[in-house]
Parts: structure tokens; C-alpha cells; sequence
């Protein structure tokens, strides 16, 4: 069975291999700069993990899996920009080291190129693939447009929430675990199973992504930290302060979030001392734990020997335990 940081390793070679060196530059650069700036490569290594547990073979799965990954970079450059984000992976965004139009069409060329690796995948249920990865993306869009939506709503309940990040998140991760298993030949129970797995992943991982934007360490989250509050991001630490708050700590959270002109260092911290008080932290992490307990049941249901499954559980334990 493979490692994690080989699959990682086996990821970065063939981005690195497959970069496009032609003009005009200005589109390809934002790419390049994009794809090979880090990022922990989880769905292309959840393709390959999945793949592995079926088959020894994982070389037949690197361009979905890369596929994937350039999706979902794809997705980043647009996110970055409709979060007013200035910083990934540590770097200044795409729109703010060239301008909103070029991560606009270098995200658009990304998603072109994205179809392109599949396209290399030899597989013979490349129709089925295709079919996952379409409507898994179609899911991503309907996701954010619900994620940018939330933020301009005052009442968000915790199952809108949850299905927001489903569809934001999760299911790409499930996707990634389905795709690496169709490949390898699982049958389609299997697969299904993987997918559920993946699902709860997701959620798990999105709620801890939420977390981090709030009580992270910015060199180490590569990510400016309060970047959801200032968002006013329905995220689930702000559903739930919402529902816990005594009466005056709401008034404050209302006032926050109606204030359009206060600073934005005065507001993270007033409303990160409100989390604070109410021990969001905890019961996030509560949640958090809730969903990957869910996922260990789907992934204990998959017909392949526990000691395959390791490396799987391994990965999914760092995931929600990750500080960047
Ligand atoms: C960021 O995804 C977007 C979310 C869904 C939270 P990752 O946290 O996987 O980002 P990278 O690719 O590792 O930078
Ligand atoms: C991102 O959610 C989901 C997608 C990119 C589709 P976030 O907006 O929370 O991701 P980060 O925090 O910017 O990475
Ligand atoms: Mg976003
Ligand atoms: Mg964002
Ligand atoms: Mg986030």
C-alpha cells in the first residue's frame, strides 16, 4: 500500500511534468503559480488512496487524480475572489498578484485543463467518471452560490448550513473516493460506500477549515485568519453562537454583523471573544468528530481486509486534526 506523502509526491511530479509552458503567459502563469504552490493535495491522494485499496495499479488513476486537484484549484482563484481573499497557501491570490480578470479566465483554462487530464484516463468507464465529475461540479457551484447567498441572510439554520457545505465541499472529496474507486475496479457498492465515507470526510473537514479561519495561526493556515467573520459566512461557529448567545452577547453579534463600517480587526475580535465564551470551539469539534464517526462506518463496510484501509484512516485522522 502506498504512503500519503508518496502520493503526494507522485501528485506534484506529474503537475510539475504537465505545466504549461506556452503563450500568452499571462494566462498560464496564474496557473502555474497556483498549481505549484502547495496545497495538501488531499483529492488527488483520496483518487489514488481509493484506487490503491482495489488495485496495485495506481498509475492508471494520475490523471483524475490530477484532474481533480486542477478543478479544484480552479475553484480556488473564483472563491478568492468573491471571499475578497488576499492570501493562500501563504502567497498573495491571483487577483491580488495580477488583477480579478485574470483569475476569472485562468480559472476558466484551469477547468478546460481540468477535462483534459481526464480525458488521458484510459479507463473504460470514462462515460461514468465524466458523468461524477460533472454533476459533483454542477454540486460545487450550487455550493457556493448558497455559501455568497447565506451571507446577505440573517436566519441560517444548522441543516441549511450542512447542506451548504455538502455541496461546497464534501462532495468533491467524495467524488475524489468514488472516481479512485470505479478505476480500480470496486463494484458499485463499494464505491457507494466510499462516497458516503468521503460525504462525512467532507463535512468534518469543511467544519474544521471554518474553525481554522476563526482560531488558526495565519503563517500556518496560509490563510488571513477572520476572513468568515468579516465575511459575515453563515459558518457553523456563527449558527451556533447564535443559538447559545445570552441575550446581550446577541445583541452584539447582531450589532457586528449589521455594521458595514467598523474595522475589521475590532470586529474579529469581538465576535472571536463571543466564540470564545461560549466554548464554540468545543462543540465544533464535537461535530467534527460526530461526522468522522460516521464516515468510519461506511469505510468499515467497504469489502476490502482492515489493514488496506489504514493508510485511509490515517489520512482522514490528520484531516481533522490539521492546523493549515
Ligand atoms: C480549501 O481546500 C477549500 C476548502 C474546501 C476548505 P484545501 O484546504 O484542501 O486547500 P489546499 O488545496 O490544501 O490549499
Ligand atoms: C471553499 O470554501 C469551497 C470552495 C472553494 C468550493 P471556503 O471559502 O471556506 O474555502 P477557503 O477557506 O477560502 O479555502
Ligand atoms: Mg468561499
Ligand atoms: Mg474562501
Ligand atoms: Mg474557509
Amino acid at each position: 500500500m502506498y504512503k500519503v506523502k508518496e502520493l503526494q509526491e507522485i501528485t506534484n511530479n506529474y503537475i510539475a511534468e504537465n505545466k504549461i509552458g506556452r503563450e500568452p503567459f499571462s494566462l498560464y502563469d496564474p496557473i502555474n503559480y497556483t498549481l505549484l504552490s502547495g496545497g495538501k493535495r488531499i483529492r488527488p491522494v483520496l483518487v489514488l488512496m481509493s484506487c490503491n485499496l482495489f488495485s496495485e495499479d495506481i498509475n492508471q488513476t494520475i490523471d483524475a487524480a490530477v484532474g481533480l486537484e486542477t478543478f479544484h484549484n480552479f475553484t480556488l482563484l473564483h472563491d478568492d475572489i468573491m471571499d475578497k481573499a488576499d492570501v493562500r497557501r501563504g502567497n498573495p491570490t491571483v487577483h491580488k498578484k495580477w488583477n480579478e480578470n485574470t483569475a476569472i479566465l485562468s480559472g476558466d483554462a484551469m477547468f478546460i485543463k481540468a477535462y483534459d487530464f481526464f480525458l488521458k484516463c484510459k479507463s473504460p468507464n470514462l462515460h461514468e467518471i465524466l458523468t461524477v465529475f460533472n454533476n459533483t461540479a454542477l454540486e460545487v457551484c450550487e455550493g457556493q452560490q448558497y455559501d455568497m447567498e447565506f451571507e446577505n441572510r440573517d436566519q441560517v439554520s444548522e441543516t441549511e448550513y450542512i447542506r451548504m457545505i455538502e455541496l461546497k465541499t464534501s462532495v468533491l472529496l467524495a467524488a475524489a473516493l468514488k472516481i479512485g474507486a470505479i478505476i480500480g475496479g470496486a463494484n458499485n457498492s463499494d464505491a457507494e460506500l466510499l462516497y458516503e465515507f468521503g460525504r462525512n470526510i467532507g463535512l468534518a473537514f469543511q467544519l474544521q477549515d471554518d474553525l481554522l479561519d476563526v482560531y488558526g495561526n495565519t503563517e500556518v493556515f496560509g490563510k488571513m485568519i477572520g476572513g468568515d467573520i468579516v465575511a459575515n459566512k453563515k459558518t457553523f461557529l456563527l449558527i451556533k453562537a447564535k443559538e447559545l448567545a445570552k441575550s446581550k452577547e446577541r445583541e452584539i453579534l447582531e450589532k457586528y454583523l449589521n455594521d458595514k463600517s467598523c474595522l475589521r480587526e475590532e470586529k474579529v475580535k469581538a465576535i472571536t471573544s463571543i466564540y470564545d465564551n461560549i466554548n464554540i470551539k468545543n462543540i465544533t469539534q464535537n461535530k467534527i468528530q460526530e461526522y468522522h464517526n460516521k464516515a468510519l462506518e461506511f469505510l468499515n463496510k467497504v469489502s476490502v481486509s482492515d489493514e488496506r484501509k489504514i493508510e485511509l484512516k490515517k489520512l482522514t485522522e490528520k484531516l481533522i486534526q490539521r492546523e493549515k
